[in-house]
């Protein structure tokens, strides 16, 4: 039996083994890709030489590629592109799993969506350049393509912006950390009082490397801003860029903060302008994330700028307002040849340009605006906060839950208009690479195959023999799945799933690190 994740669409063993290893000599079209996929094939004592052909075949899909281990011992790949060749490779290291030989396969394989994302958090947290090179090196793997790099927030600013150095000068510096949610309301969070954040951002040139490293991995890479919310530690470096103009320190503080971007005033346009020239040199992919999540409007309610800026509009309400804002950013960044993507809040507004694509991680009244978003012929990107979002114990969610996920938990029918699917990590209760490891590659590895496998392929139960199956393989590619009583979410000795999930919060609330300290104290017995 196969072991592959994700599953592809059709495979078959034809009996016997073929030679994999770096004594097979990569043949054939794409040879651009081989400098990278040569150090990647196992390197074993006593490998047979063979060769592998790779060939052209216009007539398939994006991204799709089909394998035959022919009778004279080698291996043949068709596709249409690089992509389906690359991820051809991927699924024999799969087979291969570090020996030189491989089961004699045929499969023919391709994606079920376009865009197979996962987003991390580096603002809450910061993640060391080799730390997410590490994740690339997984995702290729598992056939993930994109790698959302939410790099701003209220709690740190962590991308070098060469007109702005202020940003990541003070803006990346936080004075403490909460720990966890205990005493929040009243402010009386356990926390760490170590100062969090200098120097912790990419540089220009660090950024270049990762787009670079990624590209050749077949990841593409969309850089968020979040605005107008979430957007205080660029406010704390220019307090001219809110209502209030009030001075304040980068936040320390979790949650929604009401202290946002000023729409009202002409700064912020010209601010954000000079971001995206920058961004828009490192970044090549064709997609910007300008975030646009919990944005509280209460100081554009009282702020006689942003009352201004609607009534000289004409706009209906302080919603049109953050409306025209995305529309003049995304024409900005539609004249550099960019789609802009926002979370979806953003519909909330009225006359949303219908070029931007809404992220979808929360439910908000009855999901009408997102289904006719769909239903009107606009792409749309799936992310449900109750399923997808990886920072939560597993008893809240486990495994299973996040590997039922797709466009039908919505009631969406028709995935035409569905551009993909994609996880976030938000890393405000994550701290060490061990804890985002755990919370992580478990739920990456079930995104594989909620973006990659054809809905009537899909089986929990088979996912997880599989997984299970790849445990060592995972772990030799870094990437180290939870203990199975973690991830199925038994760790808080509920049976009932309303009162697992109930207790689960509670747990996680007190201490997020519950199902971390459980795991180690399995590793020690
Ligand atoms: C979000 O979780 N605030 C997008
Ligand atoms: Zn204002």
């Amino acid at each position: 039996m196969l072991n592959l994740i994700p599953k592809p669409l059709h495979a078959i063993e034809k009996g016997g083994n073929t030679p994999f290893s770096r004594k097979t000599a990569l043949t054939g079209d794409f040879n651009h890709l081989f400098d990278t996929l040569f150090p990647m094939m196992p390197n074993t004592d006593n490998a047979v030489e063979n060769k592998l052909v790779f060939k052209t075949d216009s007539s398939m899909p994006s991204e799709a590629y089909h394998i035959i281990c022919t009778d004279d011992n080698n291996i043949l790949i068709s596709s249409s592109d690089a992509s389906g060749a690359f991820y051809a490779v991927m699924t024999l290291l799969q087979l291969a799993d570090g020996n030189g030989v491989i089961p004699s396969v045929e499969i023919e394989d391709a994606p079920r969506f376009r865009h197979r994302g996962f987003m991390l958090d580096c603002a809450r947290h910061f993640w060391s350049v080799d730390k997410i090179k590490q994740i690339l090196d997984v995702m290729a793997r598992i056939k993930m393509n994109i790698f959302h790099w939410h790099l701003t927030e209220d709690q740190g600013w962590r991308i070098e912006i060469k007109k702005y150095p202020l940003l990541t000068e003070k803006g990346a510096i936080r004075k403490s950390t909460a720990l966890s949610l205990t005493g929040y309301e009243e402010h009386k969070e356990p926390r760490d009082y170590t100062e969090y954040g200098r120097g912790l951002y990419y540089t220009q040139e660090e950024v270049r490397e990762v787009v670079a490293y990624a590209a050749k991995r077949n990841i593409n890479i969309i850089p968020e801003i979040d605005m107008p919310g979430h957007f205080v530690a660029a406010i704390a470096c220019y307090p001219e860029l809110s209502c209030t103009e009030e001075k304040v320190d980068v936040s320390d503080r979790w949650g929604v903060l009401d202290n946002i971007a000023c729409c009202g005033k002409e700064n912020i346009y010209r601010f954000v302008k000079d971001i995206i020239d920058e961004l828009c040199e490192l970044f090549p992919y064709p997609y910007f994330h300008i975030g646009g999540d919990e944005v509280p409007k209460d100081h554009w309610k009282v702020c006689p700028n942003c009352q201004k800026k609607i009534r000289e509009l004409g706009l209906k309400d302080e919603n049109a307002l953050q409306s025209y804002f995305n529309n003049v950013i995304s024409a900005y960044l539609k004249e550099k040849g960019k789609h802009t993507v926002g979370w979806n809040e953003i519909l909330e507004g009225e006359n949303l340009d219908n070029s931007i694509i809404p992220q979808w991680w929360i439910l908000l009244d009855d999901s009408i605006r997102e289904k006719k978003w769909i239903e009107d012929g606009n792409q749309i990107i799936l992310s449900l906060v109750d399923y997808v979002y990886m920072d939560h114990a597993f008893a809240i969610r486990p495994l299973k839950k996040t590997y039922s996920f797709g466009p039908e938990v919505f009631g969406v029918e028709d995935e035409s208009n569905i551009l993909g699917v994609e996880a976030p990590q938000w890393t405000e209760y994550i701290r060490d690479t061990q804890k985002l490891d755990m919370n992580t590659f478990a739920r990456l590895v079930a995104m594989s195959e909620v973006g990659w496998t054809a809905a009537e392929n899909k089986n929990y139960d088979d996912f997880e023999r599989r997984l299970e199956n790849l445990r060592g393989y995972f772990s030799s590619i870094h990437a180290p799945i939870a203990p199975q009583f973690i991830y199925r979410g038994d760790t808080v000795g509920e049976k009932s799933e309303e009162k697992r999930v109930e207790k689960g919060w509670e747990m996680w609330r007190a201490d997020p690190y519950f199902e971390f300290k459980l795991m180690k104290k399995e590793e020690e017995i």
